[in-house]
């Protein structure tokens, strides 16, 4: 007898039958969920600018929006109609955003294209949300209770916790996200490395902590795109991601709210850490939603001997 397609789609564990099994409570699955969905309409709508390298043109030469701009729109508007968040903060409309009725359970950050600059080398590129209860700004302490992002590489896929671990899933050819690796571990110490910023504008501190790097033989591993480059030490389970303080810009250049925070949830909930070399990403307050900081993000051991460097 051939293989039933019950038989087959019982050892699928996709995007909603996980968040059912790990218990993630109704709404905030279906958010969860509705948002991945969105992934699909933003590559849809990469590829659509893509087409343009092809050689193919608008042909109605009306003003296209930015992709930013686009994909912006699209996740809003998604968001909007899914009935379960009251306001959204993305960093393309630079302010808090009203779009439910006011009772919805969730706030949600959007950078809805994170490296859109590097769309047009066919680079990978992501998307990353926070999902959170309560206020976002001012609190004091974190608010969030999801994180996800989701990369537009070779393959589509999305990365997810609510509070339950790290959990990888992919975009399969049939339109479903199927999970690929269940409670990802970061291990205690890895073997690359990602500095961002020049090192013209490092201050010492940091510059020694990266030639310590060197002279371990760490392996320089560094896109250029802040999804790809964390999903990098999530997938090889280990490694250091920096944007540190520079000279002129002692707050670095990745922002808290939109890129930070999330990825901080994700790594911290697959073992990893995040500091701004002293304080822990997740404790610190946000007072504007484009507040920036310094980072390091990664395996503990290479997060810890950062702090030292720093001191
Ligand atoms: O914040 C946008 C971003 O493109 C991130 O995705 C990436 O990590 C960083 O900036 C790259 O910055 P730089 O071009 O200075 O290396």
């Amino acid at each position: 007898m051939g293989e039933g397609i019950n038989d087959y789609t019982k050892n699928i564990v996709d995007l909603r039958r996980h968040m059912w099994m790990a218990g993630v409570e109704v709404e905030l699955r279906r958010l969860i969920w509705q948002i991945a969905v969105v992934g699909k309409y933003i590559s849809a709508k990469i590829h659509e600018a893509n087409r343009k390298l092809a050689g193919s043109k608008n042909i109605y030469g009306e003003d296209q929006l930015s992709l930013d701009r686009a994909t912006d729109e699209i996740m809003k508007n998604q968001l909007q109609y899914s009935g379960f968040v009251r306001e959204y903060a993305s960093e393309e409309l630079r302010e808090i955003t009203k779009i439910g009725s006011g009772k919805e359970k969730y706030i949600v950050t959007a950078d809805p294209l994170d490296g859109s600059s590097l769309v047009d080398t066919n680079l990978a590129i992501g998307t990353i949300i926070g999902i959170h209860k309560e206020s976002i700004l001012d609190t004091g302490r974190n608010t969030m209770v999801a994180a996800l992002y989701i990369t537009y590489g070779p393959l589509i896929t999305m990365m997810y916790s609510a509070g339950n671990g790290a959990h990888e899933f992919v975009l399969n050819r049939e339109g479903e996200y199927v999970m690929a690796q269940d409670n990802i571990k970061m291990k205690e110490k890895g073997s690359i490395f990602s500095p961002g910023g020049l090192r013209r504008d490092w201050v010492p501190g940091h510059q020694k902590f990266i030639e310590h790097l060197e002279k371990e033989g760490y392996k320089l591993r560094y896109s250029g795109g802040f999804v790809p480059d964390i999903n990098q030490l999530l997938i090889k389970r280990g490694g250091i991601f920096t944007y540190p303080a520079l000279q002129k810009s002692q707050r670095g250049k990745l922002r808290l709210l939109f890129e930070l925070q999330p990825m901080a949830f994700i790594v911290e909930q697959a073992g990893g850490m995040a500091t701004n070399g002293k304080e822990d990403i997740l404790s610190l307050k946000v007072e504007n939603i484009n507040d920036c900081s310094p980072v390091y993000i990664g395996s503990r051991a290479e997060v810890e001997l950062a702090k030292q460097f720093l001191t």
